[in-house]
């Protein structure tokens, strides 16, 4: 009787662990639990490092972790920093780091993330877990709006220097941090602009609904902006790639 009821309440242990884990996952990305493919393509690829995963679920207790990167999306960017060799890399909206821990842990130990964000609280969550991975020498966090981080990056000479960028703080100046992310990143690097798709909003943008406004307004103006070479990507919400061209 004692060993069933032991037997029966490990049993619940381990498939509410289960559960917590995956719905966690597939929560990163809210759609993932009333969406089978892409809980088979979090199932079936996603590697996620160990204090990754410690931060992931720390940031899980934060009522805005809807804002989190998913952890597919923030491995196919390391992907991307590692194929073009980046050393120095810029994340806009670093919120509680669990994309700039996923870059410093991919960048060379020589390289750097500059990490911009207003908000003490978010960086008090994730700083622990820098230290924790051993990576905290390489990420830069600058506690100031972001525009006056790009404009100081860029009054210290740091023009064309970065390999990748990442924007995904207030959506509201996002053709700002765009146009000075272009002349931040060096030809062949990239511009990673995140939630461009606005959950599907910036198809039909109501009148008052300024945020779709502004997105599907970059959007257009990025298809035809000659200095880039572009892909969108329906990964997350929406995530669309700039390839610095030679100008
Ligand atoms: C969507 S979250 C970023 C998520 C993050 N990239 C990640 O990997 O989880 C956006 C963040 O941008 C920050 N933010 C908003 N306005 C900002 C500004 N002007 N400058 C810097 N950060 C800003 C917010 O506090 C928030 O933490
Ligand atoms: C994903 O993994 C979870 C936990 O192991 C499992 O319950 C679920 O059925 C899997 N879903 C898919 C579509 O692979
Ligand atoms: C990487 O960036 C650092 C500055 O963050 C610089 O000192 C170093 O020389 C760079 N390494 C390479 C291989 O570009």
């Amino acid at each position: 009787m004692a060993l069933t009821r032991a037997i029966l309440s490990c049993c619940v242990f381990l498939v509410l662990l289960a559960m917590s884990k995956s719905a966690l996952i597939g929560k990163s990305h809210s759609k993932g639990k009333s969406n089978p493919v892409l809980q088979y393509v979090v199932n079936n690829s996603v590697r996620e490092n160990e204090v990754m995963e410690k931060l992931r679920l720390k940031t899980m207790e934060d009522p805005w972790n809807i804002m989190m990167v998913p952890p597919e999306q923030t491995q196919f960017m390391a992907n991307l920093v590692r194929l073009i060799k980046a050393n120095k890399t810029i994340e806009i909206g670093m919120y509680t780091g669990y994309n700039t821990l996923s870059m410093a842990l991919t960048i060379p130990a020589d390289g750097k993330v500059v990490a911009c964000e207003i908000e003490q609280k978010y960086v008090d969550i994730g700083k622990p877990y820098f230290k924790e991975a051993g990576v905290e020498d390489k990420i830069d966090i600058r506690l100031q709006p972001a525009l006056q981080t790009l404009e100081e990056l860029l009054d210290a000479g740091e023009a064309e220097t970065f390999d990748f960028i990442f924007i995904d703080a207030d959506k509201i100046n996002y053709d700002n941090y765009y146009e000075k992310s272009l002349r931040l990143v060096r030809t062949g690097g990239i511009i990673a602009i995140d939630n461009v798709l606005w959950s599907g909003k910036v198809v039909a943008p109501e009148e008052d609904d300024i945020t779709s406004q502004t997105l599907d307004k970059l959007n257009k103006k990025l298809h035809s902006d000659n200095r880039i070479d572009l892909s969108m990507l329906t990964i997350g919400d929406g995530l669309t790639l700039a390839f610095k061209r030679h100008l």
